[in-house]
């Protein structure tokens, strides 16, 4: 059968990369979390006290960053390496979530971080999600989905999620991170965030995970 690329794009925390990773088991495709390498490089930034000013600073620090997915069985989950170190957990962490989005408007980083995207996803067979998958990624996508859900619905799926991993985070501060991200990734000139025209919109306010799954199967079987 032929082997197809899954864009899955939208705001934070409407469930996108818990949908992509079981469309990708589903159809036994590599899943690859695009929001996993932004964060990665923003730990590596701020570890090295990079100025996100000086354009040479930040070229430097990229030719030194090499990001990787492992798969660890134990977790059941990909997990994403920086220059061979796991930090699945710790790029999960709010100090990230709240420098993230000023890292990925720098073009040098977005520039980077598409380039490894594009390789990565190169023989097909994956489900991507991030933010410009289906307009900058992978405009070629076969299968584009733009995930939108009710801003406190979001935040309150991601205190759910923070908890799960022993951090306990007031409502009102994600929420606050979530509005600050969108915002920034919405308007930034680079790639903004925005629906592919061609992308199908979901809206998870109201959605199980399972009908989130079932409508991009549902989409990728009409596209095959
Ligand atoms: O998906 P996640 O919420 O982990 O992404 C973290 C941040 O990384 C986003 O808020 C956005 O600033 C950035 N990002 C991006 N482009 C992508 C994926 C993520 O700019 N393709």
């Amino acid at each position: 059968m032929k082997k197809i690329v899954i864009a899955i794009d939208g705001y934070s925390s409407c469930g996108k990369s818990t949908t992509a990773k079981l469309v990708a088991a589903e159809l036994g495709y590599a899943y690859i979390d695009t929001g996993a390498m932004y964060r990665a490089v923003t730990l590596y930034f701020l570890q090295n006290h990079i100025s996100l000013t000086n354009p040479k600073e930040i070229q430097k620090a990229l030719d030194n960053i090499e990001i990787s997915f492992h798969y660890n069985p134990k977790a059941k989950r990909n997990e994403v390496f920086l220059n061979g170190l796991n930090v699945e957990d710790e790029i999960r962490k709010m100090y990230i979530s709240n420098n993230v989005s000023e890292v990925s408007v720098i073009p040098e980083v977005r520039k980077a971080m598409v380039a490894q995207q594009q390789n990565m996803g190169k023989k097909r067979g994956v489900v991507m999600d991030g933010r410009d998958i289906g307009t900058a990624v992978f405009p070629d996508a076969e299968v584009k989905i733009f995930m939108t859900a009710d801003v406190n619905t979001r935040a309150k799926r991601r205190q759910q999620e923070l908890l799960e991993k022993k951090q306990l985070v007031n409502l009102d501060e994600i929420r606050e991170n979530l509005e600050k991200r969108d915002k920034i990734d919405s308007t930034r000139t680079e790639s903004p965030l925005r629906q592919a025209e061609d992308a199908h919109l979901l809206d998870t306010s109201h959605m199980v995970i399972e009908e989130q799954v079932e409508f991009v199967l549902n989409k990728t079987a009409s596209a095959m």
